[in-house]
């Protein structure tokens, strides 16, 4: 069998969970890994029974021998890696947001086209399968013309310092924002946005974006980190789609598997990423799988165009900008 070798960068929260992923694909040798921490590397490499680890990036992409790089930095810290992995010839895997501004992601995305390699933007929610049902159901024209869509996507306030600092509507607004655009197939033209500051002065941790399409479908991008640690899930997200014909949701905690002992309730998550012996499945298992047989197969991937990572941060930007000046931005 033939097999990927697979370099990673980035061992925060989200580089662990994709490596727990990894690990169950059986085609897959993750060759090494890549962090400034030192102990973070040691940590991982022995978890991971990882044989090789590197503090700079640019040594992982130039020595590694790896077919593919995943970068999962955070999101300042995604251009260079991304820009010398695709320079280096490289398929890449990038987390999103792609880059915080759109000069960014331009000169990412002019890179990709012109060394033709298989780039893909992780936006994990196209890879969850109540959302691809439902997105098969509104292609078969069951809900009839798409008018309104609400998404929404809260987070324990406890991850915000860390997971949030640049923006909310960067971090997680971005995921409900391309879940618009992909359930409406339709582009955005005008972004009114509304913010609210508890937790910092200086970074906003509740929004409301308004989206406006241009054949009139409106959306609602919903986003707080304001979710108490008492919440059964670090999530909480929901959408609801109205169409012509027919109405259709998604429920975050989905109440699949409420546990109940003397001492709690519990709704564990059963769809992002539920560990499983250890190993993470779910929607993110299904996106690593997915970008890792495009690279297997040497075939380009066609679920996540680099259009749709752009409109994805423009949109976010838009909103960001909207709700600073407290007025509707075209686009
Ligand atoms: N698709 C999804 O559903 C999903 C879910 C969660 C997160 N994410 C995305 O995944 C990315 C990572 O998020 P996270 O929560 O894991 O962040 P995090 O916990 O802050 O981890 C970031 C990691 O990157 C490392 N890093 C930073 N600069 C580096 C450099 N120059 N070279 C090597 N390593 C470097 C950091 O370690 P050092 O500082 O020690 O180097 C740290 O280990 C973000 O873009 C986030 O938006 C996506």
């Amino acid at each position: 069998m033939d097999r990927v070798r697979i370099g990673l960068i980035g061992l925060g929260r989200w580089g662990d969970v994709q490596l727990s992923a990894l690990s169950t694909l059986p085609y897959v040798d993750v060759v090494a890994v890549c962090s400034r921490s030192e102990e973070r590397c040691r940590q991982i490499c022995k978890k991971y029974g990882i044989k090789k680890y590197y503090l700079d990036f640019q040594e992982i992409i130039q020595n590694a021998e790896a077919r593919a790089i995943i970068v999962s930095t955070e999101p300042e810290r995604h251009v260079q890696p991304i820009l010398l992995a695709l320079e280096a010839g490289k398929d890449v895997l990038a987390e999103k947001p792609l880059a915080l501004t759109l000069k960014e992601v331009d000169r990412i995305i002019q890179k990709a086209r012109e060394k033709e390699v298989i780039f893909m933007v992780a936006h994990t929610l196209r890879f969850d399968i109540r959302y691809e049902l439902l997105k098969e159901r509104i292609k078969k024209g069951e809900l009839g013309k798409i008018v309104s869509i609400y998404s929404r996507r809260n987070v324990w306030k406890g991850l915000f310092e860390q997971h949030a600092k640049h923006t909310p509507m960067l971090e997680t607004g971005i995921h409900e924002i391309d879940l618009c655009r992909w359930y409406m197939e339709d582009e955005v033209i005008k972004v009114y946005a509304r913010k609210v500051n508890v937790l910092d002065p200086k970074i906003a941790d509740t929004y409301w974006a308004v989206l406006t399409f241009s054949r009139g479908g409106i959306a609602v991008v919903e986003t707080s980190w304001l979710l108490p640690d008492g919440a059964p899930t670090e999530l909480n997200s929901t959408v609801e789609v109205i169409g012509s014909r027919g109405v259709a949701s998604i429920e975050s905690p989905a109440m699949g598997m409420p546990i109940w002992t003397e001492k709690r309730s519990e709704y564990p998550d059963i769809f992002f990423w539920p560990v499983i012996n250890g190993h993470a499945r779910g929607t993110v298992h299904r996106m690593l799988e997915y970008f890792t047989c495009c690279v297997l197969k040497g075939e380009s991937q066609k679920r996540v165009c680099l259009e749709d990572a752009r409109e994805s941060v423009k949109i976010a930007l838009a909103a960001v900008e909207s709700a600073e000046k407290e007025r509707e931005i075209s686009l």
